[in-house]
């Protein structure tokens, strides 16, 4: 691990002689107040005072973007701090652990606590900025010729299917977009429905770990099986997954899956991930190129390194993520489902509302999306704002609302919010 003793060796000095140094975000952790206790019952009201959100407000809306905590903040603004007086300190060597840009190393310190927060082997990760990025990587390195089947869904985000619209289009690749109905009925059917879609010429399969528009998990364990036995390649898209629901990927057995840490984690906007099995990661060709291009050591090193970057966003990558395994992995995500089983429970009493996520609750975590019969998202949004100044995201005319629930969001408010919808059903 780099520490600050290490950092100081690379760059020949002494700690007397750079005191401003940027530490590692973990080290500089220990000089902030400590989260509350485990066993406080007032633990989520005092954990909520580590976020910087107006109280005035709230938000529903993590689905699209996150909130960082303080400390992440923090961390970012520290380094930013720091490079803009202090950079001529930096004696440029090119030493892969000099901490002033980000793009060169390979990032091993955090991409070790991503694998400890999604069961792989770091080898396999690479940081991306987004998950569009390492997407994209992936449909582009894979080697696929004329004719070869990209299966995937109707409820894929831009960002997770595009990358596949262009190897169709440049290459041939024949993409199938299988239906998948919203709401999802049940894990069986969706299991059903995208192993009847394999042919003989199905070589990659990608959909969403949890669907964007309707919250959904699919049962990504079983599918991966499926496709795994017909040696179909497996992608998921877990934009939505990492921090709203436990990932377990030597469990689920896919092939590669990719995510970001800025929406459910509350991590700097501008942080992504890919995993590749790192027993088929060789085969996937470099798109950015560098000078590891060729690494096949630490093939996730390869796809890491992707010219200058901004070293100051990863700063707070890593205290976000010490911020999730410092409030514990279970209770985080535990909670994130509790508040959104609390949701979705209140507002089934409503005859008026209807839902788009799935009725069986171990198909949901944090995401609900439901609309009231006769108003459309914007409406409902709108009278969100008006009534109790909530934030959650309009999905257009038929979709309603999607309503994200995050560790910051509080009991209080979502039964406000189940009172608010109430409200707009019965024309008040
Ligand atoms: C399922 C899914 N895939 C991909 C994306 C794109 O993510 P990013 O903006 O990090 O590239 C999103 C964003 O909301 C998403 O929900």
């Amino acid at each position: 691990m780099m520490t600050r003793r290490n950092i100081l060796k690379s760059l020949g000095l002494t700690a007397l002689a750079l005191p401003s140094l940027p530490l590692q975000a973990s080290e500089e952790w220990s000089a902030l107040a400590p989260l509350p206790d485990k066993d406080d019952p007032e633990y989520w009201t005092k954990l909520r005072k580590e976020f910087m959100l107006s109280n005035d407000k709230v938000f529903f809306n993590t689905g699209t973007v996150g909130v960082m905590p303080r400390r992440v903040v923090e961390a970012v603004t520290k380094h930013l701090n720091y490079m803009a007086k202090d950079v001529a300190d930096w004696p440029y060597k090119d030493d892969s652990k000099e901490r002033f840009i980000s793009g060169y190393q390979d990032l091993m310190f955090i991409r070790t606590k991503v694998g400890r927060m999604i069961n792989c082997d770091p080898k396999g990760i690479a940081l991306t900025d987004n998950v569009t990025n390492a997407m994209s990587y992936i449909a582009n390195g894979v080697d696929l010729k004329a004719g070869d089947e990209v299966i995937t869904s109707n409820q894929e985000h831009p960002g997770g299917r595009c990358s596949w619209e262009v190897r169709e289009k440049r290459d041939g690749v024949v993409l199938k977009q299988i239906e998948i109905p919203k709401p999802i009925e049940s894990a069986d059917q969706v299991l059903d429905i995208v192993t009847k879609s394999f042919t003989s010429k199905t070589k990659v399969l990608m959909l969403s770990h949890m669907i964007s528009g309707s919250g959904a998990i699919i049962p990504a364990k079983e599918i991966c099986a499926a496709a795994k036995a017909k040696g179909i390649f497996t992608v998921l898209d877990g934009a939505q997954t990492v921090g709203n629901m436990r990932v377990d990927i030597r469990d689920i057995g896919c092939d590669a899956y990719v995510g970001c840490f800025h929406k459910w984690i509350g991590a700097p906007a501008g942080t992504g991930f890919m995993y590749v099995d790192p027993t088929k990661i060789k085969d996937v060709w470099t798109t950015v190129a560098s000078a590891q291009w060729d690494n096949h050591e630490d093939d996730g090193y390869r796809f890491t390194q992707r010219g200058t970057g901004n070293f100051s966003i990863l700063f707070g990558l890593d205290a976000a993520l010490d911020f999730y395994f410092e409030v514990g992995h279970e209770r985080w995500t535990d909670r994130v489902k509790f508040l959104g089983d609390r949701l979705r429970t209140g507002l089934a009493k409503n005859k008026k509302v209807k839902f788009f996520h799935p009725a069986d609750p171990a198909m949901c975590a944090g995401i609900s999306v439901y609309t009231i019969e006769g108003l459309t998202g914007t409406q409902i949004q709108d009278g969100y704002w008006a009534k109790g100044k909530m934030r959650p995201r309009s999905m257009g005319d038929v979709y309603g609302v999607r309503h994200s629930t995050h560790i910051f969001n509080s009991e209080a408010e979502i039964d406000r919010a189940i009172a608010i919808v109430n409200e707009l059903a019965s024309g008040r």
